[in-house]
């Protein structure tokens, strides 16, 4: 595990873009698991400014993102997949049919989590994963329990997680979805490098638990602390109790 200390949002942004262009760069058609939630937004922010300025070409990127809510349609404000158009996709040259999300509205729950399994597999798995980290630890969608989940899933959404995602939904609890699409620990610990963003005070003691507690289901975050190539880029505040 490699800790990257970042003075704020906008140098721990900067300091997480530059490990993606360099994967970027070093490898044109490789596969970037992305995430959504408001800690990517500053990184996928300056990966566009450098992309306009010439510096990035994703014509042969391939994208998985680690997970949709179920029920939403894709032209819903807050899917997923319309989080990452606004965020990366439409301000960058990526092709389109290289752009792969859970499909929130298969209600078929095993048909697209199998779907979605089989499409990492053909892409032929992830060679840079983005991760946020939730309060409770979850990464993904995956929350505390009593296992660590392997591949695509469905999950209830806990009621912490439904509380701090409905800023996103008027306030309200009740638009909230309360189930998602998520891709499982398996496949996020089988990425190749796994890249890790978090700010604030308010994630400074799940960052403690996480990489210097016991690695538990509890904690869904702590298994990276097996994983052979995993960077974590924090700001003063977030790192403050490491
Ligand atoms: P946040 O979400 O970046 O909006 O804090 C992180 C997460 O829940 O993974």
């Amino acid at each position: 595990m490699r800790i990257i200390r970042a003075k704020d949002y906008d140098d721990m942004s900067r300091k997480a873009a530059h490990i993606i262009a360099a994967q970027v760069i070093l490898k044109p058609d490789c596969v970037l698991g992305l995430a959504t939630g408001g800690t990517p937004v500053g990184t996928y922010k300056q990966l566009v400014e450098w992309y306009d300025q010439g510096e990035l070409d994703f014509s042969e990127v391939t994208s998985v993102n680690l997970d949709e809510y179920r029920g939403l349609p894709r032209e819903h404000p807050e899917s997923y997949w319309s989080f990452m158009h606004r965020n990366l996709f439409d301000h960058v040259n990526i092709d389109p049919a290289a752009i792969n999300l859970p499909d929130g509205t298969n209600m078929d729950a095993a048909a697209e989590c199998a779907r979605y399994d089989e499409v990492i597999r053909r892409v032929g798995g992830v060679d840079l994963q983005l991760l946020g980290i939730g309060h409770d630890g979850h990464i993904g969608f995956n929350e505390p329990s009593d296992a660590f989940d392997l591949g695509t899933h469905c999950v209830d959404l806990k009621p912490e997680t439904i509380e701090a995602n409905k800023r996103f939904f008027d306030g309200n609890v009740d638009l909230v979805p309360k189930q998602a699409y998520t891709m499982g620990t398996r496949t996020i610990l089988q990425a190749r490098k796994v890249l890790m963003v978090v700010n604030g005070k308010a994630k400074a003691e799940i960052v403690k638990k996480s990489f210097f507690g016991p690695v538990t289901p509890e904690v869904p975050a702590s298994i990276l602390q097996m994983h052979p190539d995993f960077v974590l880029v924090g700001d003063e505040e977030a790192l403050s109790l490491i």
